[in-house]
C-alpha cells in the first residue's frame, strides 16, 4: 500500500478501559530520569590470554536530567557515544561507572528480575525499522511480546488490545496477522513504536527513530511521536545524528562529542544563539532560511577531518583537533560543562554567543587555522524554494530536512518475542506497496 496514502492521518483513539495501564505517570516538570557520571567503557583485549590493552571511551562522564513530560534531543556525529547512552539509560548495557536513576531510585546496576518491572516504564524505539522486527513473527506476535514477557494481560485480550496500539500509531487493525516485509519503512517503525507503546512506559527512549526512512516520510513518523506525546504523556529522549530531526519536538537538547556533553540548552537558545562552537557547526549544516536577509548568501561552516577514535580521545577539549578557535588551554585543559546563561550549558574556554569570548590566550593553534571552510550554499530566497520544491514533489510537510544515510545499524532487539503466533481470524491480505 501506498505510504503517503495511509502515513497521512494520525488518529489517537482514548486509552480504553482495557489498556495495560500499571502504573501513572510521574506529574509533568519532575525530574525523571537522573544521570550522573555515566561512563561506557568497552574493553578492547588482545592476544591468547585476551588482556585487555585499552578501552573504547564510548560515554566517557556524563550529567543530565530528564523531566517528566518534555522531550530530550541528544545530538552528534556518528560514533560519539549516542546510542550507547540510550543503551545505557534504558538499561540494555551495563555502565562502567556513574549513576542512572529513575524516579529517583538507583537503577544503575539492578540485576534482570529486579529490572523487570522496569522495563514497563522504560523503552526502546530503534533506528533501523528493517532490522529491529524479527521477520518471521507477524505483527501480532511482535506487539503483544511485551504483554506476554511481562505475564500481563490487557482486558479484553492481547490481540484486542495490539489490534487498538495499531489504530494508535495509524496502522490498520487488520494488519494483526501480517509478517514485517509486507509493509514500508514507515510503516515498520510505525510497528516499532506501537510495540514500545504497549506497557504504556513513561520514558520512550527513540534512538535515530527516522534515520533509515525517506525523507517525505521522515517529518510524518517525527509527527506521530509528538501527537502520541500529547496524547499519552510520555517523555521522550530522541537521539538523532543532526539538528533538523529534532528541531521541532526537543524541549531541551544535548549535543554530544565524543563520549561527552559539550552543550546543553533549551532548544531557543540553542538556536538562537549556539555557545559551543561544535553546535554552531551542526547548526551551520541545516540551512534555516532567513527572510530578513532573502538576498544574503549563506555560509556554511563543513568542519574538516573525521571524528578523532575514542580510543584515545584528543587531550584537554576533545575538540580541540577539529576547532577554529582552539588554544594552547584548549589542548591542556579539558573545559567543564557549566551554566554559562540561564538554561543553557556549555564546556568551552571560548564560547561563541558569550560577553568573554574573547579568548585569553589569543594564539590559535596551528590546526586551528585551517580547522574548517566555509561553504556558500546560496541565498535565503534560493533555500526557501528549494524547500518549496521539495514539499511539493512530495505533497508533504518539509519540516523535517534530510538527513544523512543510515549508519550501521545497532538494532536488532526483537529476541525477546514471544514464538506463539496469534492466529485466530482474518487471513492476511496481499500485499500493497
Ligand atoms: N559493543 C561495542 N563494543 C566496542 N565498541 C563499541 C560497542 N558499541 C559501540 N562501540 C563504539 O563506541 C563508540 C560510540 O558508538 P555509538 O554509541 O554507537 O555512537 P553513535 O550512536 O553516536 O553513532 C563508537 O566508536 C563505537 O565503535
Ligand atoms: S574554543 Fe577551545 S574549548 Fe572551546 S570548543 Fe574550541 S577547542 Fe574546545
Ligand atoms: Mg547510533
Amino acid at each position: 500500500m501506498s505510504e503517503n496514502a495511509e502515513d497521512k492521518a494520525v488518529s489517537i483513539p482514548a486509552q480504553s478501559t482495557g489498556s495495560a495501564t500499571l502504573t501513572k505517570n510521574a506529574a509533568p516538570g519532575e525530574t525523571l530520569l537522573k544521570v550522573t557520571g555515566l561512563q561506557k567503557h568497552f574493553p578492547i583485549r588482545k592476544g591468547l590470554l585476551q588482556r585487555q590493552v585499552g578501552a573504547v571511551r564510548a560515554v566517557d562522564g556524563i550529567d543530565f536530567e530528564v523531566k517528566s513530560g518534555e522531550t530530550l534531543g541528544v545530538v552528534g556525529e556518528s560514533g560519539c557515544g549516542k546510542s550507547t547512552m540510550g543503551r545505557l539509560i534504558t538499561r540494555l548495557l551495563e555502565p562502567t561507572a556513574g549513576t542512572v536513576e529513575f524516579e529517583g531510585r538507583d537503577i544503575t546496576h539492578l540485576g534482570v528480575g529486579a529490572m523487570r518491572p522496569m522495563r514497563r516504564d522504560v523503552q526502546m524505539i530503534f533506528q533501523d525499522p528493517y532490522s529491529s522486527l524479527n521477520p518471521r513473527h507477524t505483527i501480532g506476535t511482535i506487539v503483544g511480546a511485551p504483554f506476554k514477557l511481562q505475564g500481563v494481560t490487557p482486558e479484553g485480550g492481547i490481540k484486542k488490545e495490539v489490534q487498538r496500539l495499531l489504530s494508535v500509531v495509524g496502522l490498520s487493525p487488520e494488519h494483526y496477522n501480517r509478517y514485517p516485509h509486507e509493509f514500508s519503512g514507515g510503516q515498520r517503525q510505525r510497528i516499532g513504536i506501537a510495540r514500545a507503546l504497549a506497557l504504556n512506559p513513561k520514558l520512550v527512549v527513540a534512538d535515530e527513530p527516522v534515520s533509515a526512512l525517506d525523507v517525505s516520510i521522515q517529518a510524518q513518523v517525527v509527527n506521530l511521536l509528538d501527537d502520541l506525546q500529547q496524547e499519552l504523556g510520555l517523555t521522550y529522549v530522541i537521539i538523532a545524528h543532526d539538528l533538523s530531526v529534532v528541531r521541532h519536538v526537543s524541549d531541551r537538547i544535548a549535543v554530544m562529542y565524543l563520549g561527552k556533553i559539550v552543550e546543553l540548552a533549551d532548544r531557543d537558545s540553542l538556536y538562537k544563539a549556539p555557545m559551543h562552537p561544535y553546535t554552531k557547526a551542526l547548526m551551520s549544516a541545516v540551512p534555516i532560511p532567513d527572510p530578513r536577509r532573502r538576498s544574503a548568501k549563506s555560509e556554511r561552516i563543513l568542519l574538516k577531518g573525521d571524528v578523532p577514535s575514542p580510543i584515545s580521545p584528543p587531550s584537554g577539549c576533545r575538540f580541540h583537533t577539529r576547532c577554529w578557535k582552539a588554544t594552547e588551554i584548549c589542548k591542556t585543559v579539558e573545559p567543564p560543562l557549566l551554566e554559562l546563561k540561564p538554561g543553557q550549558q556549555v564546556a568551552c574556554h571560548h564560547p561563541e554567543n558569550a560577553e568573554d569570548q574573547a579568548p585569553h590566550d589569543t594564539v590559535l593553534l596551528t590546526a586551528a587555522r585551517d580547522a574548517v571552510e566555509l561553504v556558500a550554499v546560496g541565498t535565503a530566497a534560493e533555500l526557501a524554494e528549494a524547500e518549496r520544491a521539495a514539499a511539493a514533489a512530495t505533497e508533504e510537510p518539509a519540516d523535517v530536512a534530510k538527513t544523512s544515510g543510515p549508519e550501521a545499524g545497532n538494532a536488532g532487539d526483537d529476541a525477546a518475542a514471544a514464538a506463539d503466533a496469534g492466529t485466530e481470524g482474518e487471513s492476511p491480505e496481499p500485499t500493497e506497496k
